[in-house]
């Protein structure tokens, strides 16, 4: 039975030990073990993995004669230090234009007035306001240092130029000819636009590609006639819009940038190129892609850069971003750190809309950081969720909930090499969790199940609110070994009951209502550094709460962290804390994650997403500086990641501890709510299997038994055989077989290329281990 605890110590590592030689009364019992610690109560003496000691807090209980305890947490040194000086988010727009300088890329922003105006006369008039808004900025502003071009049609060039002059603004033109002179009517050559002052030249913009028929070798001609004649080209590349919504845009950004920089140096690309990235749905049309969207693709315009050159050359490449840019979009546009600039059709034609465009401004001071988030693993979850980092084995794993699947993935092999793996369930899933044995924890439709990863094999621990229509739905360990679930009123969304309740998995065995009100819909299931604060939010209510977290007893003090302002759609969904006890919450149906003080609730920095429905997020990577986002469908479902500010990281996430075992104590669920409430009771029903299970727990607890690595030749896990649903081509282990079939239904897709199954819709995976 566990003592109540009387008090709580935050100590160092060496305070701890120390305190601990000191500890008085303590007496002869058993071992007692909390997340991952040993204490030897008959000593004093704490045993702690390394790892442990190195990432999060240990907890030692001493018990005295009376059964009173003193749980004493220590912390490591380097924890403790942060502590004291927690690191300030603050407005960055700043910091992102300082950034850019750093790799000296300087602001583009070039206003494209296409075949507009209609006269000469009012050409000039244009140019002339626009003289002189650059006039009144120049002594107004006098550190002024963006770029500023102007592309009007090629009759006006001569006049734009002229008015012009003593400017700032450099002039551009929309098209050339490749061929310098020639029998070519109608066109103009690179040597006539030098000759007018033309400093930079358009190539491939989406109304040339799309009504004149412009191929990618065309542009790419045209690309290297602008550089071999020492003018700039910018060079537009974007999807169509059935091309987005059949999620293509990588693929046609990565052709047309290949062809269109066929033969084009390093050197250019860094002095001379510039790239505008415009979707074609965006032009004209007043849609403009959000700032997330436009910095996720800007981004992987550089990795594709970064594979045909070198770093060094897509840190240095310019990338406008254009399609829609007006004055009141272009601000958040320009915190995103890929986005350079923008080509700007409608907005410019107006001078005072162009000017407050080329001189946008940055957020007002106390504004939260923004940062931006990308896909890592396009895994086409139809609901992402419960992403955690196992230290151990250096690996991601989350669910997709109602796709049915497991997923997990090894970011040190290498965005782009590694492969994912991904195990079919048979049942809807709510939560992934760690164990200290190597298996993991899931908490699926029917119950609770511990799932051996070698194996492959799930098998079930407890049933779960039985026979409510609820299921497991966010859940993590706390930081004292015990696994937290809260439910999931399947139903909710018809009837709004609330009847779903809070559950914690203890270390032997017995399941426990923890919180004295019942909901609709758990989540934001993460605790406090030091494990004695938890945060929970019945999803629906749009309001997160903190509550004292007893690990022996209920939750209690509850009080408001967060309520979600009526002007952000969406509910808060997953949650997870950093080092410094700040709340990283997803934000679903507002493409974002806010970081909230815990006390105020003060968003402090907002990560947004490409995708409307961020899910749940976790620190993880060797340094725990990333912060990884499982999202979900329509729009999303894919893992996505965005890198941590200096000062930010997470915590080690802690594993559920089995003691059952050893203690061979009662197996009484204590409020009797639920049951059979352990492992080794659940047995009678489920066969001999269990047996082998408990004893290979059992040896765990005496040698405190490294987690298994999950490793195989191939890095192909074999698949449950409780479950098979095995499609045919997993065991082949051939990659090019894997990626044929449909892995929802089956359907043997026709092409390689294609990107959803044209049978059942769902998007293509060719990621199973192979
Ligand atoms: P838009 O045009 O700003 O009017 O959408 C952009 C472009 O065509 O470059």
């Amino acid at each position: 039975m566990m003592p109540n605890i009387l008090k709580t110590r935050v100590c160092s590592n060496d305070a701890a030990s120390s305190a601990s030689r000191s500890w008085p009364a303590v007496i002869s019992m058993h071992q007692v073990k909390f997340g991952g610690s040993m204490l030897s109560s008959r000593t004093g003496v704490i045993e702690n993995r390394r790892s442990k000691l190195e990432r999060m807090q240990t907890i030692a209980l001493v018990t005295n004669e009376q059964h009173a305890a003193t749980l004493y947490i220590s912390l490591p040194e380097a924890f403790i230090e942060k502590k004291k000086t927690l690191v300030k988010l603050s407005s960055k727009q700043q910091g992102t234009d300082q950034k850019r300088a750093a790799r000296q890329r300087k602001v583009l922003m070039a206003g494209n007035w296409k075949m507009n105006p209609a006269s000469i006369k009012e050409a000039r008039e244009m140019a002339a306001l626009l003289a002189s808004s650059l006039r009144t900025i120049a002594q107004d502003k006098p550190g002024f240092d963006v770029e500023v071009v102007v592309i009007p049609p090629s009759p006006f060039l001569h006049i734009v130029a002229d008015v012009l002059s003593g400017t700032v603004a450099k002039i551009g033109a929309q098209d050339v000819h490749p061929e310098s002179k020639g029998a070519f009517t109608g066109e103009v050559s690179t040597g006539m636009l030098m000759s007018m002052g033309v400093s930079y030249v358009l190539a491939g913009h989406s109304e040339r590609r799309n009504l004149f028929n412009e191929s990618d070798a065309v542009v790419n001609k045209k690309v290297k006639a602008v550089l071999a004649s020492g003018l700039s080209p910018i060079l537009c590349i974007g999807e169509s819009k059935e091309e987005y919504e059949s999620g293509l845009v990588k693929d046609v950004c990565s052709k047309q940038l290949r062809e269109g920089l066929v033969g084009v140096s390093a050197e250019d690309l860094q002095e001379k190129l510039v790239i505008a990235y415009e979707p074609v749905w965006a032009i004209g049309t007043g849609l403009t892609a959000t700032p997330a969207i436009a910095q996720s693709v800007h981004s992987y315009i550089r990795s594709v850069i970064k594979e045909m050159y070198s770093p060094e050359v897509a840190n240095a490449v310019r990338i406008q971003y254009g399609g829609s840019v007006t004055p009141e979009s272009v601000d958040e546009l320009m915190t995103c750190p890929d986005i350079d600039g923008c080509l700007v059709g409608g907005a410019s034609l107006v001078a005072e809309k162009f000017s407050r465009i080329f001189s946008y401004q940055a957020p007002p001071p106390g504004s939260p950081e923004k940062l931006y988030a990308s896909e890592v693993v396009p895994c086409g979850c139809t609901l992402g969720e419960s992403v955690v980092w196992s230290e151990a084995m250096q690996s991601l794993f989350w669910v997709d909930s109602v796709g049915q699947a497991l997923w997990s993935w090894r970011p040190s092999e290498g965005t782009g090499t590694s492969k994912p793996i991904r195990w079919k369930l048979p049942e809807v899933v709510g939560c992934v969790a760690l164990q200290e044995s190597g298996d993991l924890l899931l908490g699926l439709q029917s119950g609770i199940f511990n799932f051996d990863l070698t194996a492959g094999v799930a098998r079930k621990l407890t049933d779960f609110e039985r026979p409510l229509d609820t299921r497991p739905n966010d859940g993590r360990v706390d930081r004292f070994g015990s696994f937290v679930v809260g439910s999931y009123n399947n139903a909710h969304r018809q009837d709004g009951a609330e009847i779903g309740g809070l559950w914690r998995l203890n270390p032997d065995g017995n399941m426990q209502e923890i919180l004295d009100y019942k909901f609709r819909c758990s989540n934001c299931v993460c605790f406090s550094p030091d494990g004695l604060t938890m945060y929970f939010t019945d999803t629906p209510t749009r309001r997160i709460f903190a509550f004292d977290y007893n690990p022996a007893g209920k939750l209690s003090n509850r009080r408001l962290v967060y309520e979600l302002p009526s002007s952000i759609s969406g509910g808060p969904d997953g949650a997870q804390t950093d080092a410094q006890g700040h709340l990283w919450v997803c934000l679903s149906g507002a493409s974002r994650v806010v970081r909230l003080e815990p006390l105020t609730g003060a968003v402090e920095a907002v990560v947004e997403l490409p995708v409307t429905s961020p899910t749940c997020c976790t620190f993880g990577g060797p340094d725990l500086d990333t912060l990884y986002i499982t999202t979900r469908g329509p729009d999303g479902g894919g893992l996505y990641c965005v890198k941590m500010p200096p000062g930010i990281r997470g915590i080690a996430e802690p594993m559920f501890a089995w003691s059952a075992v050893q203690h061979g104590s009662s197996c009484a669920a204590p409020e009797g709510k639920i049951g059979p409430a352990r492992w080794s009771r659940a047995s009678d029903n489920q066969g001999e299997s269990w047996m082998s299970a408990s004893s290979r727990i059992s040896q765990g607890m005496d040698e405190v038994k490294l987690p298994r690595r999950v490793t195989s030749t191939n890095g192909l896990l074999s698949i449950s055989s409780d479950y098979q649903t095995k499609p045919a081509w997993l065991t082949s282990g051939n990659s090019s077989q894997a990626s044929r079939f449909c892995a929802d239904c089956g359907h043997a897709h026709t092409t390689l290329t294609a990107k959803f199954c044209t049978e059942c819709g769902a998007p293509r995976i060719t990621l199973y281990g192979q």
